[in-house]
């Protein structure tokens, strides 16, 4: 049976393709499901994706993750720069935590400079479009092989 990888994805994310496109861009969050399941039969991973705008509910998922999940995909959007509580979750889980941006944070303003989550991931993609979370995969593929 093949191994399962979480992707987290943080408050505002689940307007993905209506929010701001011309920084995020017009695929979905349906969109970026589906790349990652069809990446994720190449390396022989299956993905759970999932999204909230509550914080408490995000770490609630990795604890989960803590007993269904090989690997952790998150992009927690506003809360990188804010969140010591989904930072302590992460710390909880012990396989690989690979952190995206659908934007480059450090060409942005300031307080999107600092990630929280970036002291726990195992590895960080930013700047990349969506196709961040492909990247991901892939490396969760070399990371769990
Ligand atoms: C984001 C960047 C964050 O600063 C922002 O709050 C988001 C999305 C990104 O994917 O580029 O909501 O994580």
């Amino acid at each position: 049976m093949s191994k399962t990888i979480y992707i987290l994805n943080g408050p505002n994310l689940n307007l993905l393709g209506k929010r701001q496109p011309e920084i995020y861009g017009h695929d979905t969050l349906d969109d970026v499901e589906t790349t990652c399941a069809t990446v994720g039969k190449d390396v022989a991973l299956s993905v759970k994706l999932m999204q909230s705008n509550h914080e408490g509910e995000i770490v609630e998922m990795i604890h989960d993750a803590r007993e269904n999940a090989a690997g952790i995909i998150i992009n927690p959007a506003a809360y990188t720069h804010t969140s010591v509580a989904i930072l302590d979750a992460l710390h909880t889980f012990d396989g690989p935590v690979l952190e995206v941006h659908i934007s480059n944070v450090h060409k942005r303003e300031a307080f999107r400079h600092h990630s929280y989550v970036s002291q726990r991931a195992d590895g960080v993609i930013a700047g990349f479009g969506v196709e961040g979370y492909a990247l991901a995969m892939r490396r969760m593929g070399t990371l769990l092989a």
